[in-house]
């Protein structure tokens, strides 16, 4: 039985790992989540099955009427249960409750269907890499 759980108690291990299984990722990394989440975050939902964590999201916000969904992971044993659409639901009930209007998520293409299930409409968007070599930027105008 998989519990949804708001503002849970995160252990940064294991979410660290949570986060990599679902990336298939190698890395062994521990972040410091509970912190981070803790700082910028206006909300964060688990998915817990007994002890082990086996989804996750969070969002975070501008201080008003805006907030973005970030690092929406199932464990990919417990993908296509409805698990994913359950963490996004919560989320969006949790940020209303503190005065958010708008919520917002970027995605790739193949996650399309998704987050259209969990009720987000097509916008246009716009996303920038800052830690590659982009074009330079200047100050004269
Ligand atoms: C995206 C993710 C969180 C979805 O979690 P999930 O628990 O499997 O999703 P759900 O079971 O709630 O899916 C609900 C519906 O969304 C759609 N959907 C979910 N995953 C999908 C996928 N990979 N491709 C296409 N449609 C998908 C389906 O319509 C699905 O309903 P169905 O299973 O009855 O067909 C999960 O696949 C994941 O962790 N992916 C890897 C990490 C990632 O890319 N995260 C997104 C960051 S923006």
């Amino acid at each position: 039985m998989v519990e949804i759980r708001s503002r849970f108690a995160v252990d940064d291990a294991a979410l660290s790992a949570l986060h990599a299984r679902a990336f298939g990722s190698r890395d062994t990394h521990t972040s410091p989540w509970r912190a981070r989440l803790e700082r910028h975050s206006v909300a964060w939902v688990g998915a817990v099955d007994g002890d082990e964590l086996v989804g996750f999201v969070h969002a975070v916000g501008d201080g008003g009427a805006h907030a973005f969904v970030l690092d929406t992971v199932v464990d990919p044993a417990y993908q296509r249960r409805g698990i994913g659409l359950a963490l996004v639901g919560r989320l969006r009930g949790d940020v209303a409750s503190v005065g958010v209007t708008w919520l917002h998520v970027d995605f790739e293409p193949h996650l399309a269907a998704f987050y259209a299930a969990c009720g987000f409409r097509d916008t246009s968007a716009g996303l920038l890499r800052l830690d590659d070599d982009g074009p330079e930027t200047s100050t004269s105008v």
